[in-house]
């Protein structure tokens, strides 16, 4: 069962990023799989770390990149980012100290955010790095 399907109107038209996207949406909905099956703590934590970390990986990259070619946005975009990788580590510790239980709550929350920070913040620098000859 799947949470969060890509769709090509989720492009940011850089390839890189989209792949990036995709492997986050992946992750997402594996963590989402585990929930539904009843996976032990140990399995769906080591999905949040999954997530945790790529989630990392993925928005350093688009950080780099904004630096390098001067992106105006960059400070703003570069702080919802730290706000959102907080939020996550937060979940991995409550989660870890058995405070929070994974629920649809927690998995829409996920989601919306995700969905709305690609369709929303990051399609504002699509056109931007493609004037920049970046693709
Ligand atoms: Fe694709 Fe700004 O994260």
């Amino acid at each position: 069962m799947t949470l969060f399907s890509w769709k090509d109107q989720y492009s940011v038209k850089v390839k890189e990023i989209d792949n990036q996207h995709k492997m986050l949406i992946g992750i997402l909905n594996e963590l989402y799989e585990a929930m539904l099956a009843g996976e032990a703590k140990e399995v769906i934590g080591g999905t949040i770390k999954s997530l945790a970390d790529y989630t990392g990986v993925h928005f350093s990259y688009e950080e780099t990149l904004m630096k390098k070619h001067n992106f105006p946005g960059y400070q703003e975009h570069k702080n919802i980012h730290t706000q959102f990788i907080a939020k996550v580590a937060d979940f991995q510790d409550k989660h870890k100290q058995g405070k929070l239980m994974l629920s649809m709550e927690v998995m829409n929350f996920l989601k919306d955010w995700l969905k709305n920070h690609i369709n929303g913040i990051d399609k504002k620098y699509a056109d931007f790095f493609n004037q920049k000859g970046v693709f």
